[in-house]
């Protein structure tokens, strides 16, 4: 009931339709809320982020957004979260710091679907603790989008999360259920949300522990997020940020042999992947200029600690997934 996007429901394109659809919601929560409390798990991506402006504009201070830092984030996202949504639009935002709690739990555990269930399992446990310490929630905000509802595509397929516990019975609060990915980009856009936000590429929940390969641990999770930091800063500077659909880095957990500065090394390799798709389920490898591989291959093994060797995935989907675990 209700799961269906209305058949006179016009795209939002431009940013006069994303106002449009700004006020109705804003009407339609302040309706729905009240004077009563909201609890959003805020994790800094674009239907969250957007779920979050939009509420923060309805509801102000009775919206409550938790930002876990499960230890998975790329670098700046957690500091991103916590200057765009505290400082600058003055939320109720609570940071959990949970990188240890996570870490630890992850310790020796190389099988990728058990990684996968221990971070949703986790997180879950984390947000449900920091809802018990708030007082008076009656309504649990999520960013469901219209795709979460009419597929179950491999994106979906991967979510191994639970939900909160039976008796934790809030009211679900979904603005966005029905809209596509784009037009939540333009309403993202039309509420104030920085280009680096609304734009961002997809990331899965579990975030780089599927990009640190088998066990996870602290010093190739570093070499992932660092070599991560790189291949985005140099995708922007040479164009490539918002035309390549997906990219980033991977840390296996074998090592190979290299010399530095006389001496031979052992260390790890990164691998780098840069993919186009329509819906995920198959996917083209970019083809990056090879003089620009040439100079992320020079700053990644010269910036990251441990590492030695670059290598560029050259597999489509199929016969390759896009993450590597
Ligand atoms: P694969 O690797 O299956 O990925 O080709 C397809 C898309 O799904 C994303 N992905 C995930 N997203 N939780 C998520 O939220 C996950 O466990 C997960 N695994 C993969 C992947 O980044 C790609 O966009």
């Amino acid at each position: 009931m209700g799961e269906k996007r209305p058949e006179n429901m016009e795209r939002i394109t431009t940013p006069e339709l994303a106002e449009r659809f700004i006020d109705e919601k804003l009407r339609e929560l302040k309706n729905q809320i009240g004077g009563g409390k909201v609890l959003l798990a805020l994790s800094g991506g674009v239907d969250s982020s957007v779920v979050a402006a939009l509420l923060i504009k309805a509801v102000g201070k009775q919206l409550v957004c938790v930002h876990v830092n499960h230890g998975l984030l790329r670098k700046g996202e957690p500091e991103q979260v916590v200057q765009v949504f505290r400082d600058q639009m003055d939320a109720n935002l609570v940071y959990v710091d949970a990188v240890d709690r996570f870490l630890t739990k992850l310790e020796g555990v190389a099988d990728p679907e058990t990684k996968r269930k221990i971070i949703g399992a986790e997180f879950i446990r984390v947000f449900e603790e920091e809802a018990r310490k708030q007082e008076g929630i009656e309504f649990l905000a999520q960013g469901t989008i219209y795709p979460d509802i009419i597929e179950s595509g491999p994106v979906k397929a991967h979510h191994n999360v639970g939900g909160l516990p039976e008796d934790m019975n809030f009211e679900l609060v979904e603005p966005l259920k029905f809209l596509f990915k784009d037009e939540v980009r333009v309403v993202g856009k039309a509420l104030g949300l920085p280009d680096s936000m609304v734009y961002r590429q997809p990331f899965p929940g579990p975030g780089l522990g599927v990009r640190c390969l088998g066990a996870i641990t602290r010093d190739r999770l570093e070499a992932v997020r660092e070599s991560d930091a790189i291949l985005r800063e140099e995708f922007a500077k040479n164009g490539l940020e918002g035309k390549v659909w997906q990219y980033f880095t991977i840390v296996p957990d074998f090592k190979s042999t290299g010399v530095r500065d006389g001496k031979r090394s052992f260390d790890w390799p990164v691998i780098i992947r840069a993919v186009n798709t329509r819906d995920a389920m198959t996917a083209t490898v970019e083809d990056v200029p090879f003089a620009l591989l040439q100079h992320i291959t020079d700053r990644i093994t010269s910036e990251v600690p441990g590492v030695n060797r670059v290598l560029y995935d050259l597999t489509p989907k199929p016969t390759g997934t896009i993450e590597w675990e």
